[in-house]
């Protein structure tokens, strides 16, 4: 076993190499690193700093992504990379949320100070026929990784979504207003929050709402603006609500904010939205406005265009809590979608 001292932003930090374990045989070099926990106050620590031969001063300045390959994780991936963090996505091929052993795995071996879960499982109507896949990982899995950065002392940043109220308030919602999830996936998100709550001290909850990045472009799920234009290209007419109103969030703005948010050491719950409520029927229009696409829109309403899952109403989110931690406001959504359409090419 080799012990290695680290000296961090946090203080002394032990890792621990087991290689004993390791199939390939035991050399050292080719195990794993996992943190050892030492008291502070005991003395200990000045002890074994007294004994190692090999101590290292490294930045403290890591963070691992888990859902890399989604929409907002590529963002994150790139923000935090800009910002001079040292970053390591997992895509689902290389950690699946909901294996325990898999995520305390790759956090004990990359040792972050920062844990950034963009996975979730967003298939809304699907959910209704599966719930228990939605629960496991947008609510159970948030307990392993929230286990998982209490034992190596990380900081959680989880995401979560508007639709955990029930759009009866019809304005902004901001974070103080009382959750009433309206179906499995809404009550898996909320799980969720609760689980990152319930086993961590000071995470950071980011509610938003309504995701489009250029990350969508590669997703099997996509999001609202390919959609759109998948339909107007189809040739058919196109119905959208016109009574659900929301606040659509430019992916590469909210991994922006997230940054923001963190390097000002926030914790709690924030809303990070588009900060323009619009009916999904207007916001279609905008996009094909944006395109230089003219389809056939026709607004529809709820009664009309039945889904498998209720949605809240009205679910547009405020972003004052936010911009009262000066945090720079959301850009303005005729320029984020230019934006998204410029990187989209
Ligand atoms: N998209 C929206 O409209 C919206 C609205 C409100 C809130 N949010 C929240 O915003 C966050 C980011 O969403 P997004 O738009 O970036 O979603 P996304 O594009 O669908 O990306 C989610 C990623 O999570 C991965 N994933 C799913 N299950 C996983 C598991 N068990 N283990 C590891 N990875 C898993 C997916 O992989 P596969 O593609 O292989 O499944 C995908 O890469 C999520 O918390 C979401 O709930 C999104």
């Amino acid at each position: 076993m080799r012990l290695l001292l680290v000296k961090t932003e946090r203080g002394l930090r032990f890792l621990q190499e087991d290689y004993s374990t390791n199939g390939g045989g035991a050399k050292p070099g080719a195990g794993r690193w996992t943190p050892v926990q030492v008291p502070e106050d005991s003395g200990l620590q000045a002890r074994i700093a007294s004994h190692l031969s090999y101590a290292e001063e490294v930045p403290d300045r890591k963070a691992a992504i888990f859902g890399s390959g989604g929409q907002l994780g590529v963002e994150l991936k790139q923000e935090f990379a800009r910002r001079g963090w040292e970053v390591k996505g997992f895509e689902r091929t290389q950690v699946d949320i909901t294996d325990r052993a898999a995520v305390e795995a790759a956090l004990a071996s990359f040792d972050p100070q920062l844990v950034l879960n963009s996975a979730a499982y967003n298939q809304v109507d699907v959910a209704e026929t599966e719930p228990q896949a939605a629960l496991s990982a947008n609510g159970l899995a948030v307990r392993n990784l929230a286990m998982a950065c209490r034992q190596i002392d990380a900081q959680l940043v989880h995401f979560s979504t508007d639709y955990v109220f029930d759009g009866t308030k019809g304005s902004p919602y901001a974070e103080e207003d009382a959750t009433r999830p309206l179906g499995a996936y809404a009550v898996s998100k909320l799980a969720g929050e609760l689980f990152a709550q319930a086993y961590l001290d000071n995470p950071l909850i980011i509610r938003t709402c309504g995701v489009y990045g250029p990350g969508g472009l590669h997703t099997a799920r996509g999001n609202f603006v390919e959609l759109m234009l998948r339909l107007a290209a189809s040739g058919q007419p196109i119905r959208v609500v016109n009574d659900h109103v929301a606040s659509p969030t430019y992916a590469p703005a909210l991994a922006e904010k997230t940054a923001d948010l963190v390097e000002k050491g926030k914790t709690g719950v924030f809303h990070v939205g588009g900060g323009t409520p619009i009916s999904w029927y207007e916001w279609a229009g905008l996009i094909f406005a944006a395109a230089g696409l003219q389809p056939q829109l026709r607004a529809t309403n709820e009664r009309e265009y039945r889904t498998a899952a209720r949605r809240p109403k009205f679910s547009a989110l405020s972003n004052a809590k936010m911009e009262g931690a000066g945090v720079a406001p959301m850009p303005a959504l005729e320029d984020a979608l230019r934006q998204y359409f410029e990187r989209r090419g």
